[in-house]
């Protein structure tokens, strides 16, 4: 068995957003996890190749038999996280990212909770006083709140090596069966009446 079918395996439901019209693939990917070793990384599952999902940009998989993982590839660089927001299981798939105090975030189609992409810290806007004129506000972080993957490319597949820390992350809840049964969808859930 190759190194490749050792790895995804335990891989399935892939499903994948059309590719955007306007989007060129690049002479040469630049995926931020590049190794240089000719082997996947260990315990590491198979996504995909790599001129699909920068074609696709956004690529969601089941690994492992329960864990559901979006890669998306933005601007030369792969990152991998759960697919499902932290604050109410909002479609990440479908979220614009932008650049918010220097930080990319993915932007949930829901709610519009602001993630980044490199640690899964939910950022947020503080007010700095909130008895000056006008009001002065900082990003700030609430902490990490995604859990986001290792994502790998070695000759020209990618890879995904699970984060297996045993902290409780709040997107966690999400991986549960009750939501991964469910279709992720575009559109926000109506917010519940208080
Ligand atoms: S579900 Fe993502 S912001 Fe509410």
């Amino acid at each position: 068995m190759s190194s490749e079918e050792e790895t995804s395996e335990n891989s399935s439901s892939s499903f994948t957003l059309p590719p955007s019209s306007s989007f060129t693939l690049p002479p040469s990917s630049s995926a931020s996890s590049s190794s240089s070793s000719s082997s996947p990384p260990p315990a590491s599952h198979f996504i995909g190749k790599i001129e699909d999902i920068v074609k696709a940009r956004r690529v969601t998989k089941m690994v492992n038999g329960y864990r559901d993982i979006l890669v998306l590839y933005h601007q030369g660089q792969l990152h991998a996280m759960d697919p499902r927001c932290y604050h109410s299981g909002g479609a990440l798939q479908y979220g614009d990212i932008e650049e918010f105090n220097g930080r990319l975030c993915i932007v949930c189609p829901w709610h519009k909770y602001k993630i980044t992409l490199a640690e899964g810290e939910g950022l947020y806007q503080a007010v700095e006083d909130p008895s000056a004129k006008p009001l002065i506000t900082h990003w700030r972080s609430k902490g990490v709140k995604q859990r986001i993957h290792k994502v790998t490319e070695v000759n020209g597949n990618v890879y995904v090596t699970l984060n297996d820390s045993r902290e409780a992350i709040e997107s966690d809840v999400y991986q549960t069966e009750r939501y991964r049964t469910d279709l992720l969808e575009p559109q926000p859930k109506p917010m519940a009446k208080k």
